[in-house]
């Protein structure tokens, strides 16, 4: 665990003491009021960070959160709200001693409309579950990502979570129709929906859309989510350069327009780490710097795998895509989305990896790689890209035995500065959190930055919310 909090000067909150300890066993049982073994809930899931909470509470309705805020809030408690702390930007775990609120308990999915496609869940359900229950109505989620084992809904949305299946669905603003969330005070503001066209003034529940429980905490949502593809179908080919990978999204775009689901680059260092980490990883070919899933859905199988087969004959014609391999059959499928679920794990489980999410111009996206790889020479073991081509966000790992100030100062600032040069963004997907609260003026200016503040002043007086992140 490397321990990246040292510096932090604690705000000037409250402590906690048994009175207030007494207080939420009463509103909330003895039993959703945790004291000890609180380790899983103080340590993030890159075990960069390690928090120092002695109190974790598991409100189980709205009502019940409503009142722990209103009292932490009077008594001036520091609070950080946790769904499936998967989160990879340090988010979701105390920085010092702050209360954590855990959403475990509120985990029903309370309906889902077959006819308008409209689900109601509360935030604490875990995104798997989710999407079993949407499947069993003949619905999609909008939304899949390798951590939907253990992640809630509500940090999904709270981190405007992204995704592989953005280049279908677009984001979570579109997605989500209406958000509940209980406010710093207690209050709980209502801003639920059934429709995709409200314009009743300020759209306020984009607001929580990625704001990582600094304005309030998530309670419930109605999502929109589509009609199951009858058909899904799935392309891994092999590329020999990065305009080759270029080339071949441009035709999928051309070719596959309106079935187009999914639009993934794998590179071959990021792979060789997956297949090398989890040997039950089978990859169809090999041999290539460049891998791209490129998955259709749509509603006639035997007409989409044609087309998807024209696509890659064409590729392979143009000398664009150099071999590849397709299915419609479901486990094949999995099987080979598992590959490209399975490299952030095993990034991360290899030795210490420097994470890096952004947004940048498709036409330069990759050659941050290339250059990072340049800086850090020996000093990195692996320096690899992989991502959602399709979003033109990349996600730029940089592996190292150990973590020193040496490789440390080649990566970062270098990693914003060259992003924001390129007018890109620092966080794509995973949100600022802790680790990059420092840098979010590589991609919004002081203006913006001054307004952010003072919105979250307005909803959050005395700071009790999510403090440490974010905002530096
Ligand atoms: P947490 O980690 O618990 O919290 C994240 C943030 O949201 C914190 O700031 C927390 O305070 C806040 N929060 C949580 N719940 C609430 C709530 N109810 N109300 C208000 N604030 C809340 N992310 C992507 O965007 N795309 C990916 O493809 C992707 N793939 C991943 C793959 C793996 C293997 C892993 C480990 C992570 C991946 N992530 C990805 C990152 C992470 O899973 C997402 O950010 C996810 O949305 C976090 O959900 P969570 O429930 O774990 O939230
Ligand atoms: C992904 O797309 O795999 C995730 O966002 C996690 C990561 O960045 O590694
Ligand atoms: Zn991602």
């Amino acid at each position: 665990l490397t321990q990246i909090t040292d510096h932090v000067q604690r705000g000037n909150y409250a402590q906690l003491n048994d009175k207030d300890v007494s207080h939420f066993e009463q509103l909330l049982g003895k039993n959703h009021v945790l004291t000890e073994d609180l380790d899983g809930y103080n340590v993030c899931f890159l075990k960069r960070i390690r928090g120092n909470s002695k109190l974790v509470l598991k409100p189980g309705s709205t009502a019940e959160l409503a009142a722990v805020l209103k009292h932490c809030n009077e008594r001036k408690l520091a609070v950080v709200p946790q769904g499936g702390n998967t989160g990879l930007v340090g988010g979701s775990v105390p920085i010092c001693d702050e209360i954590v609120v855990s959403l475990q308990r509120m985990n029903k999915v309370l309906s889902v409309d077959e006819v308008t496609g409209i689900a109601i869940v509360e935030a604490g359900c875990i995104l798997e579950n989710f999407s079993l229950r949407a499947q069993e109505a003949g619905l999609t989620v909008p939304l899949d990502l390798g951590a939907k084992a253990s992640c809630h809904i509500g940090g999904n949305v709270s981190t405007n979570a992204g995704g592989l299946r953005v280049v279908r669905y677009g984001n979570l603003h579109g997605s989500v129709l209406g958000v509940e969330a209980v406010l710093a005070n207690g209050q709980v503001l209502d801003l639920m929906s059934n429709f995709k066209k409200d314009n009743t003034g300020y759209h306020m529940k984009n607001l929580f859309i990625g704001s990582e429980g600094t304005l309030g905490i998530i309670t419930k949502l109605s999502m929109l989510c589509p009609h199951e593809s009858k058909a899904v179908n799935l392309a891994f080919i092999g590329l020999n350069s990065f305009d080759d990978v270029l080339k071949t999204f441009v035709s999928a775009k051309r070719n596959l327009g309106e079935i187009l689901s999914s639009c993934e680059l794998i590179d071959e260092r990021a792979l060789n780490v997956a297949l090398e980490q989890y040997k039950f990883l089978n990859a169809p070919i090999s041999g290539y710097p460049f891998y791209m899933l490129i998955e259709t859905s749509g509603s006639n199988g035997a007409h989409d795998e044609e087309k998807l087969n024209q696509f890659i004959s064409l590729g392979m014609e143009r000398d664009e895509i150099r071999d590849g391999t397709v299915t419609g059959e479901p486990g094949k499928v999995q099987e080979i989305w598992k590959i490209r679920e399975m490299v952030p794990l095993g990034l991360i489980e290899k030795s210490f990896c420097f994470k890096y999410d952004i947004s940048l111009p498709l036409r330069d996206f990759y050659s941050i790689v290339d250059v990072m790889r340049d800086r850090c020479g020996d000093l990195a073991t692996v320096v690899c890209g992989y991502g959602h081509l399709g979003d033109s966000n990349l996600h730029l790992n940089v592996n190292c035995e150990r973590l020193t100030d040496e490789i440390l100062h080649r990566v970062e600032p270098f990693v914003y500065e060259y992003t924001s040069k390129l007018r890109g963004s620092i966080s794509a997907e995973h949100g600022i959190g802790f680790l990059k609260k420092d840098y979010l003026h590589y991609s919004k200016n002081a203006v913006a930055i001054d307004w952010m503040r003072d919105m979250k002043k307005m909803f959050d007086p005395n700071g009790i919310l999510n403090p440490y992140k974010m905002l530096a």
